[in-house]
């Protein structure tokens, strides 16, 4: 009975999506076609449904499902059904856990930064680095010997954090600066103070980021004003700095949703957001675009320090478990938590590829590509795009007031 409601529920979803909702794993769907083939034809040959889902013939899948949904009442009657139900659910689960175990030795493992490098009298700034990814970033850099600067917007998270870090680390180099990347004044009163207070900048890793509507305090839409705009800004006014002390490194910390991003200037222009909409997906949209804006903008800023001795470099850290979904509404919440329970990975595992972009000896031929997993990752065609690359920085330049 419960295959048969999985089997009626998977079909139902089939009809709703237009045949794209069948399921998406080729034993799942395997499993789910021998069900509906049993209820098609009494069980005469469940196993010749499986070879027909391995084929991955759509159609007759279809075929099954629907001539299954008119025999379902009668097949449920039947004695086999129930043996049938038991030893399907059985081998979906033991499928499942192999699944979940391969994953966990393959796609969920990620590499650790290899480089001994110590950073003794150098200095870091990290962005948003009170939790999360950034706060494993900067203990990590900490116990290297950095000074490492976190700069974030809330005093007290801030200042727990340094302590945290400072008594994990043993070092006393770690302090708190107040910077928030919602307002470009307080970017511009951050890098006065560091500029007048900090004699050397050696890694900046704009890592902070958020999925959250609103409106900056400039009237940017947040997602594109904390993740690309207050960034950019920051660099631009930390460049001298980083120039004077190089070899040094600009480390942004994207993500793979960059992929699905796309650059609308025109919505840019006239609405000073990345995207339109309200709804919990259009949010996420919204987000991936802002990644895309920080490979972009990686790109074109590569092009920018050649001949300097600045390199930077753009990542994605992995699926990582913290607290950036901390603003979703409560149905998200429910919907994520199984799947950040199961499928994501620590934030000292999520640090990795930030640490070896800030550090790993010999990279620099690299400035400008993206990274994932700790090695160079071939970007997508638009996120090597040289004309948007270019318009965004100069559009951002201009909401900057810097053009
Ligand atoms: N977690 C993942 O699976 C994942 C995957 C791909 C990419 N990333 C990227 O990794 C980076 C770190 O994310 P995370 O997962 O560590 O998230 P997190 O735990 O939510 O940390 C985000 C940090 O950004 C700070 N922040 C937010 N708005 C800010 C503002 N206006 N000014 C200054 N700081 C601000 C937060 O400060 P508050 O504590 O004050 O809010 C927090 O310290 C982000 O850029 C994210 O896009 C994460």
């Amino acid at each position: 009975m419960i295959i048969t409601s999985l089997s009626l529920s998977l079909y139902w979803l089939d009809l709703t999506f237009a045949g794209v909702m069948t399921p998406p794993c080729p034993v799942l769907r395997a499993l789910w076609i021998a069900e509906l083939h049993f209820r098609c034809e009494g069980a005469q040959r469940p196993l010749a449904a499986v070879e027909v889902a391995a084929a991955g013939n759509l159609f007759k899948v279809r075929q099954f499902a629907r001539r299954a949904l008119q025999n379902s009442t009668a097949a449920a009657a039947s004695p086999r059904s129930g043996q049938i139900d038991a030893m399907i659910l059985l081998l979906c689960g033991a499928a499942a856990v192999a699944v979940y175990a391969v994953c966990c030795f393959t796609v969920l493992r990620l590499p650790k930064c290899q480089s001994r490098a110590r950073l003794d009298g150098k200095t870091v700034v990290v962005t948003g680095s009170n939790t999360g990814i950034g706060k494993t970033t900067a203990l990590d850099l900490a116990k290297r010997g950095a000074r490492v600067i976190l700069a974030c917007r809330d005093q007290k998270r801030a200042e727990a954090a340094v302590s945290d870090i400072r008594r994990e680390s043993g070092s006393s180099e770690v302090v708190y600066m107040h910077l928030d990347l919602a307002s470009l004044q307080s970017v511009r009163s951050f890098a006065e103070t560091f500029l007048k207070t900090e004699p050397r900048l050696d890694i900046l890793i704009n890592n902070a980021g958020l999925v959250v509507e609103g409106t900056t305090k400039d009237g940017m839409g947040m997602i594109f004003g904390v993740n690309h705009l207050g960034h950019f800004l920051l660099t631009l006014l930390l460049l001298d700095r980083l120039k004077e002390s190089g070899p040094s490194r600009v480390v942004n910390v994207a993500s793979k949703a960059y992929e699905v991003g796309k650059i609308d200037f025109d919505c840019l222009s006239t609405h000073k957001k990345l995207a339109e909409g309200k709804s919990s997906l259009s949010l996420f949209f919204r987000y991936s675009h802002s990644k895309l804006c920080n490979v972009l903008f990686t790109h074109e800023l590569a092009k920018r320090l050649q001949g300097t001795n600045v390199t930077c470099y753009s990542l994605h850290p992995g699926p990582i478990k913290t607290d950036i979904s901390r603003h979703s509404n409560l149905l998200w919440k429910m919907i994520l938590f199984p799947i950040l329970t199961l499928f994501f990975v620590d934030p000292v595992s999520g640090a990795q590829t930030t640490i070896h972009c800030a550090l790993q000896e010999g990279i620099e031929p690299h400035s400008g590509r993206y990274f994932e997993k700790c090695a160079v990752k071939e970007v997508k065609a638009h996120g090597r795009d040289d004309a948007v690359a270019k318009k965004l920085w100069e559009l951002s330049e201009r909401l900057c007031s810097l053009a």
